[in-house]
């Protein structure tokens, strides 16, 4: 059992939480409208949740998830969240975002951004590129056919190493997409995006991607310049 800090209560975090809990984890979970306003959350997920103010669950999290809006990462609380590992959602939308040159220029990447802003803590890049319905309701047990595999990207061995022990509790398989630089090849609209878990981006129609699935949308994604 581990103690999990979620900071962005909405379609991922929620979701994230539900797994979390039912694969035997506590969970202290934050929005930015403070805890009362996630009453109905802790109801459903039941007596190992409870809800906390941002700074509350980076301090409680023994591994954290950050799932917010881009824009929003700058209020990240990072002093709690050094030394620890804290896995990274994030995705680019700039008309919810803005435009961020550094992104627009591909001169860095969103998880190298979290990574600057955390820049002592263990940052692996994971949950970004499925759909959160697809995320809560398709974890399947070690072994199972309709297992899916989930990507992650990361700067060290050790940190990705426990977020597939982590992934791997909750119902999923892990596939080490390589670093942070690299993690690109999975950002927002890239052949390794949404469409790796759905047939032609069609929602309604999932696939359990597997490694060799996820190997050749990784080597189909090209730069957003060169698209
Ligand atoms: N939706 C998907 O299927 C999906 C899939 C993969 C990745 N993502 C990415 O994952 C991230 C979260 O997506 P989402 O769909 O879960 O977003 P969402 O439903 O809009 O939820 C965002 C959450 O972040 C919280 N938040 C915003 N600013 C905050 C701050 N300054 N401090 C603490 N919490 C803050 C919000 O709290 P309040 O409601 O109180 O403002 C809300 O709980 C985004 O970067 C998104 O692009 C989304």
């Amino acid at each position: 059992m581990t103690t999990i800090g979620i900071i962005g209560a909405g379609n991922i975090g929620s979701n994230v939480a539900k797994l979390a809990i039912a694969a035997g984890h506590e969970v202290v979970i934050a929005n930015s409208r403070g805890p009362e306003t996630l009453a109905d959350l802790i109801e459903q997920l039941g007596p190992r949740a409870r809800a906390a103010t941002a700074t509350e669950a980076a301090e409680a999290a023994e591994l954290a998830v950050v799932t917010v809006p881009l824009k929003a990462l700058a209020d990240i609380p990072a002093k709690p969240l050094a030394g620890k590992i804290v896995m990274d959602t994030l995705n680019y939308y700039p008309e919810r975002d803005g435009q961020i040159e550094a992104l627009d220029e591909e001169t860095t990447t969103t998880s190298e951004m979290v990574q600057a802003h955390l820049a002592e803590s263990h940052v692996v890049k994971t949950f970004n590129n499925i759909y959160f319905e697809h995320l809560g309701t398709k974890a399947r047990p070690a072994g199972d056919p309709e297992r899916a595999t989930l990507m992650i990207a990361g700067d060290e061995m050790p940190a990705k190493r426990e977020v597939a022990t982590f992934l791997d509790s909750l119902g999923y398989d892990a596939y080490d997409a390589g670093t942070l630089a690299e993690s690109w090849r999975f950002q927002r609209d890239t052949a390794a995006y949404a469409g790796v878990y759905t047939e032609g981006g069609d929602f309604s129609r999932f696939v359990p991607a597997d490694a060799d699935r996820i190997r050749e949308k990784l080597a189909q994604s090209k730069r957003y310049r060169d698209m």
